[in-house]
């Protein structure tokens, strides 16, 4: 396509993440401009535009461009005027900042929705409060994980499955918020299996698709070859080299690919700072996993 408007596309680290300037997104941005977005989503996995002012619907209309809006299962993070999408804040409903749930919650590397028969594909981020310093967001690149993996061990895990269960890793389970009846009356959240290596529907590369926090076992072995396979993909995957961590101003937006991106919330915000986002979540067609 030729473009009517100049962008600037950057790395932001050698295998993950591009930052696109001249972008403004918003619910009524051009198809070049989301394509754009788009296209950095697809070759970088994170994408970040920064010093936006995007509020519910801009948020809303661009998910929907991405995919399907999907509400977040923890019915007390939702918007409470936009029940799609949700909040993560440290701040509590009386405006006290707790510190624990800044530097705790999220804190394990994850891919959310990972357990749903069709898990997330994609979420953004808006930033509306940042701390000066610390609470990063942290995201390791599961496309480069797999390409990097040893030769006996990218072919040994071809064909298998994992099964993902919220909250359950392979190192027992985490307190997560407990879900209504109805949520349980769904069967979303029995868990599900997902091939270990998944060609992603975008880019046709291959990604790993496990995570240390809803990736209970892989089937078919019993638990010690099991936990084994898991902690050996997950102290490849979480290399230093294959990650970024985006530090947040106000105003800046992160979208990420759930499905070849692990992600986890950096500790070190400062005690009574403010970190707030408002948070989108799609997911697309489940065609790829199966
Ligand atoms: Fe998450």
């Amino acid at each position: 396509m030729t473009l009517s408007h100049s962008y600037d596309v950057r790395a932001l680290s050698p295998f993950l993440g591009l930052e696109v300037r001249g972008l403004a997104l918003s619910a009524d941005m051009s198809d070049e401009s989301f394509s754009v977005l788009h296209d950095a989503l697809v070759r970088g996995a994170v994408a970040v535009v920064r010093d936006q002012q995007l509020g519910p619907e801009d948020c809303k209309a661009i998910g929907r461009r991405i995919g399907k809006l999907e509400p977040h299962s923890i019915l007390h993070y939702r918007h409470p005027e936009h029940p799609e999408l949700s909040y993560i804040t440290n701040v509590d409903k009386d405006g006290n900042v707790d510190d624990y749930g800044a530097n705790e919650r999220a804190s394990g590397w994850h891919s959310d929705g990972s357990f749903k028969e069709n898990p997330d594909a994609v979420a953004f981020l808006v930033s509306v409060a940042a701390p000066s310093r610390g609470g990063p967001t942290e995201f390791t690149s599961m496309v480069r994980a797999c390409e990097t993996l040893p030769d006996d061990l990218r072919q040994r895990i071809h064909g298998m499955k994992a099964f993902h269960l919220r909250g359950a890793g392979w190192k027992g389970e985490a307190k997560t918020p407990p879900l209504t009846e109805q949520q349980k009356a769904t069967g979303e959240f029995n868990g599900a299996e997902h091939p270990i290596v998944l060609v992603h529907p975008w880019s046709k590369r291959e990604t790993l698709f496990v995570n240390p926090s809803h990736t209970n076992s892989v089937v078919g072995l019993d638990k010690a070859e099991s936990d084994a396979l898991l902690d050996a993909l997950y102290e490849h995957s979480i290399n230093p080299e294959f990650q970024y961590h985006h530090q947040w101003r106000p105003g800046d937006v992160v979208f990420w690919d759930q499905r070849c991106v692990m992600h986890r919330a950096g500790r070190g915000t400062p005690s009574g700072e403010k970190r707030i986002m408002l948070r989108t979540m799609v997911t697309c067609e489940p065609h790829h996993l199966n």
